[in-house]
């Protein structure tokens, strides 16, 4: 079979992206950090108590990673000091649900929800503490928004996929707000 160029790789992470965007899941989290597969595809519910400032949670959602991460208030004032720097700072060229296209990417400032697969060619990011995530593959790097910075190959935002909460202290991710 013949391979893929990175173009086409792109638009095959940017196609899984746009699926999770729309909705759709086939796992469910219990509380006990369990993850049991669904038949039937339903969303996916993470609990969100306990879940400190700093600390990334990952669960997986539709074979992806999907990552949870509460972010400090100095974190998101942080978030607007570094456009000028940033490919595409208002989110106009990335995947993400209407209600998160604002400078924090989320639908609650604090609570950042995203799939953990760099633009480029699919890599997983590592989070840098306050300095926001590094990929290892060919060095993109993101902002706690998920927004890619210009140096680095990655061009497009990581892709926020459809979520909402249902509770003050739990999420519902493969759901619209
Ligand atoms: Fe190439 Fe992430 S996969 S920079």
């Amino acid at each position: 079979m013949e391979k893929a160029t990175s173009k086409q790789r792109r638009r095959i992470i940017l196609a899984a992206g746009a699926s999770a965007v729309a909705g759709g899941a086939a796992m469910v989290l219990r509380p006990s950090g369990v993850i049991i597969p669904h038949p039937h595809g339903s969303p996916l519910s993470v609990e969100l108590a306990g879940l400190p400032e700093g600390k990334l949670r990952t669960v997986e959602w539709q074979g992806k990673p999907v990552w949870v991460l509460r972010r400090s208030a100095s974190e998101l004032a942080s978030l607007a000091l570094h456009e000028d720097v940033l490919t595409d700072p208002d989110s106009l060229q990335s995947l993400q649900p209407p209600a998160c296209r604002n400078r924090h990417r989320s639908l609650r400032p604090e609570i950042f929800v995203a799939i953990g697969l760099c633009t480029h060619q699919g890599c997983t990011p590592a989070l840098l503490g306050g300095d926001g995530f590094l990929c290892p593959c060919h060095t993109s790097r993101y902002d706690l928004a998920g927004r890619v910075f210009k140096v680095g190959p990655a061009t497009a935002n990581l892709v926020i996929p459809a979520y909402r909460f249902d509770a003050e202290n739990r999420l519902l991710i493969g759901v619209d707000a």
